[in-house]
């Protein structure tokens, strides 16, 4: 089968679409092999192809252990190991999936849902790792009910774009802080209020909110304190960018301060059902800005290093 393999760290030129060796589930019971349709890019993609440092601590430190990148997958089931109960072959599913930049994937079951009979292998695509990311800061995080101010920054980003409809979901208002080319089509998504932040520096309005989840680790969370409820959060979804946030990082968690939150997004089917159910009900609406096919992965990665993703971008793998 082809996939995009990448033997050393660096610039994107480093994938190049090579045969490999087809996955099987055969001595792999808890797997389903799964044709690979669509699988979307994450910025996750592009620290390990880089070699961020803390991805070499896992995946190689001089040159990387597993060759082939992606987390997030849709496709239709080819076969299924024996103790697989909840799919068949012929089934349309999506989820979470290392190394889905490739024909075939053997994601374990419980990282699968069946896709929505009216959602599309790119929509699907998008939500495994973005999705679960958003909603799990909203709910599990910081328990977003009716009424919570929820301020986005980076709400035109891929975990932006789905926080911004998610908020909105638990009964939040939601402003949205993205650049004047976003302001448009974020609003759409169902935010309340806008912020251009080439214009204005939310933190200077005056504004208080009982979140402020940065999406994108632009902001620090000294820079945003002042503007947070006496009980509000800041939830940053990137704690090492930028650099100097990191001292404040370290010294927070030894103090256990409850106003500064993060988190790892954890593979859960629960999660991968509620988001399968809102997009199946037309809820959550995933926007994609480019799909690229396979072949073309090198472009595709250097549109989402340039860190100006509208929502989502997607490599199809087979049409
Ligand atoms: N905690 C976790 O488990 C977890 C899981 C997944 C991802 N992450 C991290 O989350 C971060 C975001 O992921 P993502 O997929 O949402 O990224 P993304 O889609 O690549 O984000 C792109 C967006 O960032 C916005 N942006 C760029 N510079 C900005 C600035 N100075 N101020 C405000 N917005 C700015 C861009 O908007 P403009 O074009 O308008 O500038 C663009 O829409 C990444 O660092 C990723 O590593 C964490």
């Amino acid at each position: 089968m082809k996939a995009a393999v990448y033997k050393s760290y660096g610039t994107p030129e480093v994938l190049k679409i090579e045969e490999v060796e087809k996955p099987s589930v055969q001595d792999s019971p808890d797997r389903v092999l799964v044709k690979v349709y669509a699988a979307s890019i994450n910025p996750f993609d592009v620290l390990f192809r880089r070699g961020y440092l803390p991805t070499r601590l896992s995946n190689g430190l001089f040159k990387p252990k597993d060759h082939v990148l992606g987390i997030d997958v849709a496709g239709v089931v080819e076969a299924v190991g024996a103790n697989v109960t909840r799919f068949k072959p012929g089934d349309r599913v999506f989820g979470g999936c290392f190394g889905s930049h490739a024909e075939y994937v053997t994601p374990r079951e419980k990282g699968l849902v069946l896709m929505p009979t009216n959602a599309s292998f790119v929509d699907c695509a998008t939500i495994s790792c973005a999705g679960m990311t958003a909603l799990q800061a909203l709910q599990k995080v910081a328990g977003v009910k009716p009424g919570y101010k929820v301020l986005i920054y980076g709400a035109s980003g891929g975990i932006g774009h789905f926080a911004v409809q998610l908020a909105k979901h638990f009964g939040a208002e939601v402003t949205a802080v993205c650049s004047t080319g976003n302001q448009g089509w974020v609003r759409a998504l169902g935010a309340d209020h806008m912020i251009d932040y080439t214009q204005q520096d939310f933190s200077k309005n005056g504004q208080r909110y009982d979140l402020i989840l940065d999406a994108v680790g632009k902001r620090t969370y000294a820079s945003c304190k002042s503007s947070l409820t006496p009980t509000g959060i800041y939830i940053s979804e990137h704690p090492l960018k930028p650099v100097a946030q990191i001292p404040q990082w370290i010294f927070s968690q030894m103090t256990r301060d409850p106003h500064f939150k993060t988190h790892l997004t954890e593979g859960n089917t629960d999660d991968m059902q509620f988001l399968s159910n809102l997009l199946e009900e037309g809820k959550l609406r995933p926007v994609i800005d480019r799909c690229y096919p396979l072949a073309q992965i090198v472009d595709a990665h250097q549109h989402v290093e340039n860190g100006h993703t509208k929502g989502k971008v997607v490599v199809e793998v087979a049409s």
